[in-house]
C-alpha cells in the first residue's frame, strides 16, 4: 500500500510517498527557514502563505522522486493537529482535494504520533510496550505505548519545550535560528562542565521545566562575555540532556519496559542520542532514534503513522478539521 503523506504544521512544507508504512520512496522537505531567519522565529502568517506557494510543487516532487503517479497512490495522510492553524489548513486542503478527486481514503494524523512513527521507518523490530520521549519545538512529552495508537502521557513540560529552550538560548547567545542544530554543532568543541546550569525537578513527577534554565543561560551570557560560547553551548545542552535522559529512563523503569524511543526535532541532537544510548546500555534498555532527517518535521512520518493507525485516522474522512492544540493521549 502506497500512502502519500502531507505535513505543513509549522515551517516545513513536506510530502512523501511511503510503502507499507516502512519503505520511504520519497520524502521531500521544502524548508522555510531562510524566510523566517530574519525575524528570529516563525511568523505564522508568512508560513501559511509560503505553504500555499510550495504545497503543489512539493507533492509533485514527492510523486516524481518516488516514480509514482497519483493513480498509483492508495491513500492520503495529512497531519491535521496540533500546529499553526493557517499552516495546517494548507496541507489538509490539498489532501482533501486529492482524496475527493480520486476517491481515495483520507487519514488524519496527530503530529506527535507522526514523530513517534518516524522510528518505524528505520527500525524493523519495534515491539510494544515502549516509552517514547518526544522533544520538539512545541512539546516535551514522555509517552507510554502499549499498542498502535495507544498513548498514555507520563510527563510533559510545565513551561518551555526542550526545542524552545534551545532556540531561545541560541538567540540570547546571538547564534541565529533555529538554535538546536547550531548549539549541537558548537557544543562539540565546548566543555560541558564549564558552567553548572540548573537541572529542574518538578516535585515527584517526571515533568520537565526548562524556563529556569533558559533564564540562567540568558543571565550568564549577559554577565560573562569572556567565557567561550562553545562552553556555554555545551554546558546548556548537557543540562537539557541530563534531565531528558534521567526522566525517560525513570519512566522506563517505572513501567518495567526494556525499550525506549526518542522522537521530534531535538531527538536529532547528537549528545542526546549518544547519552540516551549509553544509559540504555547500562540499564539493559534498547534505545532507538531515527536518523536526524526523520527526527525533524517531515511527511514520511505522517504516512507511516497513517499506515499503522489507518481505521482510526479514517473516521472523519473529508470532514477532517484542523486543531491548534490537542493532547496525543490522556495523562496518566
Ligand atoms: O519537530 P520539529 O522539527 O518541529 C516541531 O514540531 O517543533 O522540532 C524543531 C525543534 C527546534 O526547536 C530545533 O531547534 C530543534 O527541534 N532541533 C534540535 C536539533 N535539530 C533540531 N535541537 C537540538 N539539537 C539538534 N540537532
Ligand atoms: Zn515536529
Amino acid at each position: 500500500m502506497k500512502i502519500l503523506g502531507i505535513e505543513t504544521s509549522c515551517d516545513e512544507t513536506s510530502a512523501a510517498v511511503v510503502e507499507d508504512g516502512r519503505k520511504i520512496l520519497s520524502n521531500i522537505v521544502a524548508s522555510q527557514i531562510d524566510l523566517h531567519q530574519k525575524y528570529g522565529g516563525i511568523v505564522p502568517e508568512v508560513a501559511s502563505r509560503k505553504h500555499v506557494e510550495l504545497i503543489l510543487p512539493t507533492i509533485q516532487e514527492a510523486l516524481d522522486t518516488a516514480g509514482c503517479k497519483l493513480a498509483d497512490i492508495d491513500a492520503i495522510a495529512a497531519i491535521n493537529r496540533p500546529g499553526l492553524i493557517g499552516a495546517l489548513i494548507v496541507g489538509v486542503a490539498a489532501a482533501k482535494a486529492i482524496a475527493y478527486t480520486l476517491n481515495l481514503p483520507l487519514v488524519a494524523v496527530h503530529h506527535l504520533a507522526g514523530h513517534i512513527y518516524g522510528n518505524f521507518l528505520t527500525e524493523v523490530e519495534l515491539e510494544f510496550p515502549f516509552i517514547c520521549l518526544i522533544v520538539s519545538g512545541g512539546h516535551s512529552d514522555i509517552v507510554y505505548m502499549t499498542g498502535h495508537g495507544e498513548y498514555r502521557i507520563l510527563a510533559r513540560t510545565r513551561d518551555d519545550a526542550a526545542g524552545e529552550a534551545f532556540d531561545k538560548c541560541a538567540r540570547a547567545m546571538g547564534l541565529g535560528y533555529p538554535g538546536g542544530p547550531i548549539i549541537d554543532k558548537l557544543a562539540q568543541d565546548g566543555n560541558s562542565d564549564a558552567v553548572k546550569f540548573p537541572r529542574a525537578k518538578v516535585g515527584d513527577s517526571l515533568d520537565f521545566s526548562f524556563s529556569g534554565l533558559k533564564t540562567a543561560v540568558i543571565r550568564f551570557v549577559q554577565q560573562n562575555e569572556t567565557v567561550p560560547i562553545e562552553d556555554v553551548a555545551a554546558s546548556f545542552q548537557q543540562a537539557v540532556v541530563d534531565v531528558l535522559v534521567e526522566n525517560t529512563m525513570k519512566a522506563a523503569k517505572m513501567k518495567g519496559v526494556n525499550r525506549v524511543l526518542i522522537a521530534g526535532g531535538v531527538a536529532a541532537n547528537r549528545a542526546l542520542q549518544r547519552q540516551m544510548k549509553e544509559r540504555g546500555e547500562l540499564l539493559g534498555i534498547a534505545v532507538s532514534a531515527p536518523p536526524p532527517k526523520l527526527c525533524t518535521d517531515n511527511a514520511a512520518m505522517a504516512a507511516a503513522a497513517a499506515y499503522f493507525n489507518f481505521d482510526e485516522g479514517l473516521k472523519d474522512g473529508l470532514r477532517m478539521d484542523t486543531f491548534a492544540s490537542e493532547p496525543l493521549g490522556a495523562r496518566e
